[in-house]
């Protein structure tokens, strides 16, 4: 017997648990699914790496998802969380497999960021990727960030770039992007946001440019990128991600 395919309700009225269950396991079911999700992990490990000089600390994720990135890690002890159970379930299958039997010290666990009791000892690090414009109160949430830290501990927060994201045409596929989001948030709020739950921001910057539509097309054309060969088209990558034509934006601020 045929089964009728799943309907993806795009609306934003789907109940938030349920809906993130569904992105999770749509864009998340195994590792390196997505290849632009892949170079994000990729890129925030790096990071991470040199902004903790390579000293592994304690780490919590807010928003973790399926812990791909916490796959990538170096830490001394890492918990991440998540309101959707499905990525949680899938997060910790995926740290059994790794671990072989060995004690992991990652740790995942379901849950509300908004109403997560905080942890009695602070940490080193908070992560948070792609996640912080879908919080309902996100003044709380950045606030809240910053009370888990120690003082002078560090935030490494990544998020979609609106100038960018929307001028992506998409093609085929299931679309679930836009989701409970219905607004993404400017360079402007998102470092007022930071700046106000008591962090001063030591980077900014956006990574891996990206949009096809109008004067993105121009700007990422092929043909005007490639033209003058691989070094100057990596230039080219370079100042577009300089000047904000990168498709996430990566803020990296400290708390005090
Ligand atoms: C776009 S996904 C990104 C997930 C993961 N960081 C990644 O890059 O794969 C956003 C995530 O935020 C989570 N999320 C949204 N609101 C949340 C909340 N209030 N508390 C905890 N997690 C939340 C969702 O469940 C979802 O997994």
């Amino acid at each position: 017997m045929q089964t009728a395919p799943q309907q993806i309700d795009r609306s934003g009225n789907m109940e938030e648990r349920g809906w993130w269950d569904l992105w999770n396991t749509s864009y998340r079911a195994k590792d390196n699914l997505d290849t632009i999700a892949s170079q994000l992990f990729a890129h925030v490990a790096t990071v991470t790496q040199q902004a903790t000089q390579g000293q592994p600390g304690r780490i919590l994720e807010v928003a973790c998802g399926a812990g791909a990135l916490s796959r990538q890690l170096n830490f001394s002890s890492y918990h991440g969380l998540d309101m959707s159970p499905a990525a949680i379930e899938f997060a910790q299958k995926k740290m059994e497999e790794s671990s072989q039997g060995r004690p992991s010290t990652a740790t995942y666990e379901v849950a509300d960021f908004h109403n997560w009791p905080p942890p009695a000892d602070p940490v080193d690090l908070v992560l948070c990727v792609d996640a912080i414009s879908y919080f309902r109160d996100r003044a709380l949430v950045t606030r809240k960030m910053a009370g888990i830290l120690n003082n002078g501990g560090l935030l490494i927060l990544t998020t979609i770039n609106p100038v960018v994201y929307s001028r992506i045409r998409r093609v085929g596929g299931v679309r679930l992007e836009s989701g409970p989001v219905n607004r993404w948030l400017s360079r402007r709020e998102l470092h007022d946001l930071i700046l106000q739950a008591g962090f001063s921001i030591e980077r900014s910057y956006t990574i891996m440019p990206r949009g096809n539509m109008g004067w993105l097309r121009i700007v990422n054309s092929a043909r005007l990128n490639e033209a003058f060969g691989p070094r100057c088209a990596a230039m080219f990558r370079r100042v577009k991600e300089r000047v904000g034509l990168g498709q996430y934006r990566v803020v990296i601020a400290r708390k005090g």
